[in-house]
């Protein structure tokens, strides 16, 4: 799979979301469908969206013993998703298990990506709370090999860390990276911002776009921008 947009639907109702997606016309983005919307409208969302024509990337972020994911798992392959992911704190063990349970009969899967350390937990966090000693970014580099020892397609981080993570785990290895803003535009609360262009140069694989397009004047000239940005 080449470079590609996914668009962060953060809505939380059906109707917001099908409002949003029916201003595309010409084009099917890549949607990214999170925990809130999921939680709300259920499974019958992502059969709706998928019907639609759209690829999905079900940001649930599992993360339970082996079995549990295991079948949780087989549930979303059957929803024919095309990317989701897990806690790579999870283990080894939970990942490999989570494959397990992605494939299907026929041998296909959708692709499936681990969180490493969420960029909401500080370093500070990390070390006293969770009594995780080593350095941040040592401990998402750890992470991130032991997702690919496992067998998982990638990982999501920062743009300004996709190059290490190619570096340590492959060219192969997918870096799926939010925090994104065009140059002109609003950061947000997003602390460590790049453009979709310094993505791309970057080495980014997927970027992950939500408010520069959902909350755009013109949404579908966001993603325009975007994708000639990004993929070129
Ligand atoms: O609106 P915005 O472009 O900031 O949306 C980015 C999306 O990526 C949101 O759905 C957010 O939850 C998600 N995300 C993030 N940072 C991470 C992991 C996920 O912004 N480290």
């Amino acid at each position: 799979m080449g470079r590609d947009v996914i668009i962060a639907c953060d809505f939380n109702s059906k109707e917001e979301v099908i409002a949003f997606l029916g201003k595309f016309k010409d084009e099917k983005p890549f949607v990214k469908i999170g925990m809130e919307l999921f939680y709300a409208e259920g499974p019958e969302i992502v059969r709706t969206i998928k019907g639609m024509g759209h690829k999905i990337f079900l940001d649930l972020k599992l993360h339970d013993i082996p079995n549990t994911v295991k079948k949780a798992m087989a549930v979303l392959s059957g929803l024919d998703v095309d990317m989701c992911n897990v806690h790579a704190a999870g283990t080894r063990g939970m990942m490999q298990a989570a494959i397990e349970g992605l494939t299907r009969a026929d041998g296909t899967r959708p692709l499936l990506i681990a969180v490493t350390q969420l960029t909401s937990t500080s370093e500070e966090v990390m070390q006293k709370e969770l009594w995780i000693e080593k350095p941040i970014d040592e401990t998402v580099m750890h992470y991130a090999k032991n997702t690919m020892e496992a067998g998982l397609d990638g990982v999501v981080c920062s743009p300004l860390e996709a190059g290490k993570v190619h570096e340590v785990c492959g060219e192969k290895f997918l870096t799926i990276t939010p925090g994104v803003r065009f140059a002109d535009g609003d950061v947000g609360d997003q602390k460590r911002v790049t453009t979709p262009a310094k993505a791309r140069e970057l080495g980014s694989d997927y970027i992950v776009v939500g408010r520069p397009i959902t909350q755009a004047e013109d949404p579908v000239a966001a993603y325009r921008r975007c994708v000639e940005e990004f993929v070129g």
